[in-house]
């Protein structure tokens, strides 16, 4: 009883596409349940991004995501969190193949995360896989311009659109997922003016990153916010220091045990 009302809380995927053009949409990444539940009181959708590759495993890039990872993620997100919109990346080499492949795992996460929708990289040439997704139940989020899991063709994480002649193929690029029923689109890293123009071609929410401040709504990555990576993207505003923060700690503790001052056990018991 008490799940099914817990579930009925969240923001659903209509709630966050009917904001088109409305109250911004405030999202961020989320890796771990703890995170999640303080991100889960401030933010309309949280994403399970496969950016934890690199964030949260050193990896070099998001291509080596498998997908027991995200879903292992998925399900700690969606432990710590009651109210917001859970999304989980699907991870490269999942969902490029065929839609009957794109189907078996966007089920599979979902099954076993239990979040409520899925979102993949690529315009129009994955149109047909979003709506082989959506017709069959599974709310998809789409993701164009810089797509990381594209990061080797397009020879690193590049701003998108400096040359206006390819404008016109992004804003293709989101016609067609967005005809093709995706809820909402990630646009990342593109010129100002393009985000611009493609948040006006669609009928769905845009979701910037590295964009426009005209999107629909925004993303960060949450350890890039904090200040916890030691690198960010340029465009990225800190809105934290973690990192100094847990170095101070750790520094601090680690001279406690050294010097003998560390607190005993009547001490500790105390500070309870
Ligand atoms: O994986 C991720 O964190 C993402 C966001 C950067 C949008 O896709």
């Amino acid at each position: 009883m008490s799940t099914q009302t817990e579930t009925i809380r969240r923001l659903t995927v209509p709630q966050i596409a009917a904001r088109k053009g409305g109250e911004p949409i405030v999202s961020l990444t989320s890796y771990h349940a703890h995170t999640a539940t303080i991100v889960d009181r401030h933010a309309d959708f949280i994403l399970v991004g496969d950016s934890l590759g690199m964030v949260m495993h050193g990896m070099e890039t998001t291509v080596g995501v498998p997908l027991d990872l995200m879903i292992m993620h998925g399900k700690a997100v969606v432990r710590g969190t009651k109210r917001a919109l859970i999304v989980v990346d699907m991870p490269f080499g999942t969902y490029e193949e065929s839609p009957n492949m794109a189907f078996r795992n966007a089920a599979t996460i979902m099954k076993e995360t239990q979040c409520q929708a899925v979102k993949l990289e690529g315009g129009k040439r994955m149109a047909e896989t979003v709506h082989f997704l959506v017709e069959r139940g599974i709310p998809v989020m789409a993701h164009i311009g810089l797509t990381p899991q594209s990061s080797h063709v397009m020879g690193g994480f590049k701003t998108q659109g400096r040359d206006q002649d390819t404008w016109p193929l992004h804003i293709e690029d989101a016609k067609a997922v967005a005809d093709a029923g995706a809820f909402a689109i990630v646009v990342e890293g593109v010129v100002e003016e393009l985000a611009d123009q493609i948040t006006a071609a669609v009928d769905v929410p845009t979701i910037g990153i590295g964009a426009s401040k005209n999107c629909d709504g925004q993303i960060l990555v949450l350890e890039d916010m904090l200040g916890l990576n030691p690198w960010v993207p340029k465009f990225v505003k800190k809105y934290g220091n973690l990192g100094e923060g847990i170095e101070e700690a750790v520094k601090a503790y680690a001279q406690e045990v050294k010097s003998r001052t560390f607190p005993g056990e009547a001490q500790v018991y105390k500070n309870k």
